[in-house]
């Protein structure tokens, strides 16, 4: 394979979403969180979901992860191809395992691993499920590499700087790649919102750096405009669980 080929974003949609809600139903109180939601989103964008405190960002990104189904009733949700509302529990892990790397606010490292084995622990489970040749140690370091970690490999959290630590979350998501594939959805849930505006800059600068190189899709939620604006190449506004025009 050429390497032009080799670095080319696979055509075609990564997300399509038709007709999408989901309610919370707790006792006799029900959430409409979200509501008929009709987007796509292609394969290598970077879309950012902007809207404030309760609009569902969260919940559409749980939804886009497989971590939470949505309403029975209409509607589709086609990921890489495929109607992952239809998932049993069984091949929603594995979506969730081969498909989807997860960035959260507050970095969610193991704290008694060092950076490098907070990455291999990542990947370990996937090498050993799709019985796998790659060396988890030379992928964790390049990752950590491309990440600007090459000198922090045996650091624990506690001796990292907050913007370092998001550094090892994303290696860590990323270092999936290599045994997946790009059909990959990168999904941050206000990723920099923990971090000064300077880290925050050049953390986002980092993601874009990767979703090009790596090319993968993927989605930032947030309620800062500034990220939105910084990040995206494209943007879904949500309110009250409704995407507005
Ligand atoms: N597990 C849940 N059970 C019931 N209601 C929920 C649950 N999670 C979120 N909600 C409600 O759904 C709406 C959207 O929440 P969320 O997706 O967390 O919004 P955001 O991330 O934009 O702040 C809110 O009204 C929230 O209270
Ligand atoms: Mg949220």
């Amino acid at each position: 394979m050429s390497k032009s080929k080799k670095n080319a974003i696979p055509i075609g949609n990564a997300i399509e979403s038709e007709k999408i809600s989901k309610t919370y139903i707790s006792g006799e109180i029900e959430v409409q969180a979200l509501k008929n939601l009709n987007f796509v989103v292609k394969n290598g964008e970077r879309l950012v979901i902007l809207g404030p405190s309760g609009s569902g960002k969260t919940t559409l990104l749980n939804l886009l992860g497989g971590i939470t189904s949505p309403d029975e009733k209409e509607g589709s949700l086609s990921i890489f191809g495929d109607l992952i509302q239809n998932y049993n529990q069984k091949q929603l892990t594995n979506y969730r395992r081969e498909r989807v790397g997860f960035i959260f606010q507050f970095f969610n490292l193991f704290p008694s691993l060092n950076a490098l084995d907070n990455v291999i622990i990542g990947i370990d489970l996937l090498k050993k499920k799709l019985k796998s040749n790659l060396d988890t140690l030379e992928i964790a370091t390049d990752y950590l590499e491309k990440v600007g970690l090459g000198e922090r490999l045996f650091h624990y959290p506690s001796q990292l700087s907050g913007g370092e630590q998001q550094r090892v979350a994303i290696a860590r998501a990323l270092a999936k790649i290599p045994f997946v594939g790009r059909n990959f959805l990168l999904l941050c849930d206000e990723p920099t919102g923990n971090l000064d505006t300077e880290t925050s800059d050049k953390i986002l600068d980092l993601m874009i750096e990767l979703n090009k190189n790596e090319g993968i899709t993927c989605l930032i939620v947030t309620h800062n405009l500034y990220i939105a604006e910084k990040f995206s190449t494209k943007i879904l506004k949500l309110k009250d669980g409704i995407i507005q025009q």
